[in-house]
This record gives structure tokens, sequence and C-alpha cells, in this order.
């Protein structure tokens, strides 16, 4: 790992609509190193998307500093990925198609990025729908195709906000499967949204846990796990530690009681 981060944030705050109105975020300092794959766990309205939003170029902070590979973020950075819980896909494309959607904005698609959407599809067990319409795909064949599309032109960072929430718990085990396949061979960094614990853990490399609203960071931790996962280190007791500690900090937060 470089010892340089990708993303730096320094005391990063950002309240919505003035000064009385919601403070979303609230002091986050964080630092992401490039090939990290970095849950950020939290409950509902904590400000996860909202800190998603200002790495992707789509907010402002109004505290802070945020800076992408030493510069701050302006605008939409080049070559990002983004994959959102809604796919997104085109209904008037097909499934390459779709794929292809970024490099076509370039108005640049070369047999190379056909090549490597085809293999990103093969890769997720879609190498046979090339030219089927998304309405003929359940959710979680959309969700790849989404995911192949925002890995077409091999951003650095991906951004992903809980892309398999609106999944069925089975579906969503083998999408955390694929992704994890994919990361493994591209080795590209991810910032991850989700408030599952089992779904952090199974494919981070380090979950960060935020705090209710205004969210911050109040947990950090590098994940001491086999780098190939597995559904199976689920039920091992050294996942088991990690699933636990997650979810004191929850309880602690008052948001799970039994
Ligand atoms: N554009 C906006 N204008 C006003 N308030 C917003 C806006 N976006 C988010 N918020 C508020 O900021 C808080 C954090 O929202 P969000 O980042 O979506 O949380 P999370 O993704 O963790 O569920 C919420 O209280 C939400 O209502
Ligand atoms: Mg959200």
């Amino acid at each position: 790992m470089l010892a340089v981060p990708l993303i730096a944030a320094q005391r990063v705050s950002k309240q919505f609509g003035g000064p009385t109105g919601v403070l979303a975020l609230d002091g986050v300092t964080l630092d992401i190193r490039p090939g990290e794959f970095v849950s950020l766990l939290g409950p509902s309205g904590c400000g996860k998307s909202t800190f998603l939003r200002c790495l992707a170029g789509l907010e402002k902070p109004t505290g802070g500093a945020l800076t992408l590979a030493g510069a701050p973020i302006a605008r939409p950075p080049e070559q990002l990925g983004i994959a959102l819980q809604r796919d997104a896909l085109l209904e008037w494309l097909d499934v390459l198609d779709n794929v292809l959607l970024p490099a076509d904005f370039g108005g640049r698609v070369q047999q190379k990025h056909v090549d490597r959407a085809m293999e990103l599809l093969r890769m997720v067990g879609l190498g046979e729908f090339l030219h089927h319409y998304p309405r003929a795909l359940s959710g979680g064949m959309r969700q790849r195709v989404a995911i192949c599309r925002a890995l077409l032109l091999d951003p650095p960072l991906l951004l992903m906000d809980e892309p398999f929430g609106a999944l069925d718990a089975l579906t969503r085990d083998q999408l955390n499967v694929d992704l994890h396949r994919l990361w493994l061979a591209r080795r590209m960094t991810v910032v991850f949204v989700t408030h599952s614990i089992v779904e952090a853990l199974f494919l981070s490399t380090r979950v960060v846990v935020f705090s209710p609203r205004p969210g911050r960071p109040v947990d950090d931790v590098v994940l001491d796990l086999p780098e190939h996962r597995l559904l199976a280190m689920r039920e091992t007791p050294e996942f088991g530690v990690y699933a636990r500690r997650m979810r004191a900090q929850f309880e602690a937060m008052g948001l799970i009681h039994e």
C-alpha cells in the first residue's frame, strides 16, 4: 500500500439549508488509501450518502477539507465509477450497450471497450445476456450490469451507495461474491455504503462505523480476515468477533436493543 492517501477528509462537515438547517456531517476525519475496500456502516440518516456525494463532487462540504489525490474535489472526478441502489440502466439499450455507455459518452467506443465489457459481463455470469434488454432481467442481473458499467473504464475509485439494498438475501449474497471477485481482479479503491454489518465485513478490508446524525466516524477497523473471501467465512469465530463489535456499537448508539 502507498503511504499517500487517495482520499483525505479533514474535519469535513455538511450543513443543509443554512445555519438553522440540518447538520448531516460533523467532523469527518478519514484517510483512504489506494486499493482499500472501505465500508461506511451506519444507521439511516447519518449522512453516509451525503459523504459519498461529496466524494463524487455532487455536494460541497460546508466545512473542513476534502481532497482526492491531493486536490480539492470541485466537480465529479474523471473516471469515477458510481453504483447506486437504483441501477439507472437505460431501458432502450441492451446489456452490452448499457455497459458501454461510459465509453459512448466520450464518443469513443473502441474494440478494447467491447472486449472489456464482455470480460466484465462474463465475470459476473452475464456472458449469455449481452443482447438482452433490461426489462428481461431480474433485479440482481440488472445490478450486475450497473456494476460492470461502473467498472468499464477501470476507474481507480468506485463509489457504491447501498447497491444491493433492494435485492433479496440470496441474490445479495451472490452479488457480494461477484463484487469481491471483481475487486480481487482489479484492486480499485472502493468506498461502499451499507447498513448491513455482514455485508460490510464480507466485502471490506476496512470498516468505518458512523454515528447517528450528525455523522462522524466512531470506529475504524482494518479487518484481519482472509484476503480471498468465501461466504462460509461469515460463520468463522474471527468474523463473529468483528460482527459482535459492530453490533455493540449500534447497541451503544441505542439503535438495537433486545
Ligand atoms: N439535499 C438535502 N437537503 C436537505 N437535507 C438533506 C439533503 N440530503 C440529505 N439531507 C439530510 O441529511 C441527513 C443525512 O442524509 P443521508 O446522507 O441521505 O443519510 P444516509 O445516507 O446515511 O441515510 C438526513 O437528515 C437528510 O434528511
Ligand atoms: Mg443513504
